[in-house]
């Protein structure tokens, strides 16, 4: 996701410039059964280990994950000293770290590290299901400016205190995120249980039923059992999805509780989808689901930018025709942002279509033709 951060941030900039609504991303949004993964997937993604996860409910309440990108410290401080920028709510001159989040419930507000905010964010995710969400916002230059929606997970039996009406609670909460047309949906399915019965995917196709924004994530490859394996899965035979579908090993209890590293995760999982599917490893895996991730994104932004080209074009006429009313020659700067659009365009849609996949660009919109 991080060769995004430049390009994203660069468009904002255009889009600033002409006063066009900034590019909205879409939500990511992870939906499964408890414990199928979800909060493992979306670490994984985000490549930090600040989500709450575990065995049983351990997300009780939606958490928004807001990702904020913003410079580094040494940055922020020339522009703090420099020519006295204003301060903005993304700005805490306080804050001397590249990373810091905020984290917001119930009307209270909390700043602080991200190692600060861990502890606070499973206090809350811990007490009581509800609907209510968390937001926990992180800054860091590290970051896409993307927001990500871990959900409690579907469950079907009521345990201890939790109210009769628990499954039809949680499936009213978890409709109302992936209803909105803005949300891509993660579905999790763990493989070590039946894709065919996968609550998930029954849930996904009731608000997107042409699967445009659903991808599916096959989780726990690597507890299966002996002598079975994911591979009519993984190829879509049992049950095709248009935006494809990923296999991926995520942490385990014991990897979490050892504070095994990210890093050795991903260089674990591959040797692991090597060894046990090598036709499909390269399809495969955490940082496949990221770019896979990261061309969907893109796809959405190009499909922003006739939009960002026909603004440039309005206010360059409305200006030159202001200006002309003064009487005066001026040169013409808007040819200058038409290129940076159009560049953007071709090099980066090209980049997306370097890039090898199974993955049918006309699939991926349904069908639309694309004009790289
Ligand atoms: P969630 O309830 O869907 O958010 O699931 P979590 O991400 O909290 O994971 C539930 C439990 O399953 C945790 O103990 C994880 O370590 C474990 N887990 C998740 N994915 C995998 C996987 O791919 N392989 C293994 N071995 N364990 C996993
Ligand atoms: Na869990
Ligand atoms: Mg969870």
């Amino acid at each position: 996701m991080e060769t995004l951060i430049p390009i994203i941030n660069r468009l904002q900039e255009v889009f600033l410039t002409v006063g066009a609504e900034i590019i909205q991303l879409p939500q990511i949004v992870v939906v499964g059964s408890q414990s199928s993964g979800k909060s493992s997937v979306l670490e994984s993604l985000v490549g930090r280990d600040f989500l709450p996860r575990g065995s049983g409910i351990v997300t009780r309440r939606p958490l928004v994950l807001q990702l904020v990108n913003v410079p580094p410290l040494a940055e922020r401080r020339l522009q703090e000293n420099g020519n006295g920028v204003k301060q903005n709510a993304n700005s805490y001159p306080g804050i001397k770290a590249d990373e810091w989040g905020t984290f917001l419930h119930s009307k209270n507000q909390v700043c602080g590290t991200i190692f600060d905010l861990h502890k606070s964010v499973l206090h809350c995710t811990l007490s009581g299901i509800s609907p209510e969400p968390i937001y926990l916002k992180i800054f860091s230059p590290h970051v896409l400016n993307l927001t990500l929606v871990d959900l409690p997970g579907i469950t079907k039996v009521p345990v201890g205190d939790q109210p009769e009406d628990i499954e039809a609670q949680v499936q009213e909460m978890i409709l109302s995120f992936i209803s909105n047309p803005n949300s891509l949906i993660l579905s999790v399915s763990p493989a070590n249980s039946d894709l065919a019965t996968s609550d998930a995917l029954k849930l996904a196709r009731e608000v997107d039923p042409d699967g445009r924004r659903t991808l599916l994530v096959v989780s726990k490859l690597d507890l299966m059992d002996a002598g079975t394996d994911a591979l009519e899965v993984l190829l879509g035979r049992v049950i095709p999805v248009r935006l494809g579908i990923v296999g991926v090993v995520n942490r385990s209890q014991h990897d979490i509780n050892t504070q095994k590293s990210i890093e050795d995760t991903a260089r674990d999982e591959q040797a692991f989808l090597q060894r046990h599917y090598p036709s499909l490893a390269s399809r495969c895996g955490s940082r496949y689901l990221a770019r896979t991730l990261s061309r969907l994104l893109m796809h959405h932004i190009r499909d922003c930018l006739p939009e960002l080209k026909r603004r440039v074009t309005v206010l360059s006429a409305q200006y030159q025709a202001r200006l002309s009313s003064y009487g005066q020659p001026v040169e013409d700067h808007s040819a200058t942002l038409l290129q940076i659009v159009t560049k953007f365009a071709s090099d980066y849609c090209n980049t997306i279509e370097g890039t090898a996949t199974h993955i049918q660009t006309s699939e991926l919109c349904g069908g639309a033709r694309i004009c790289y």
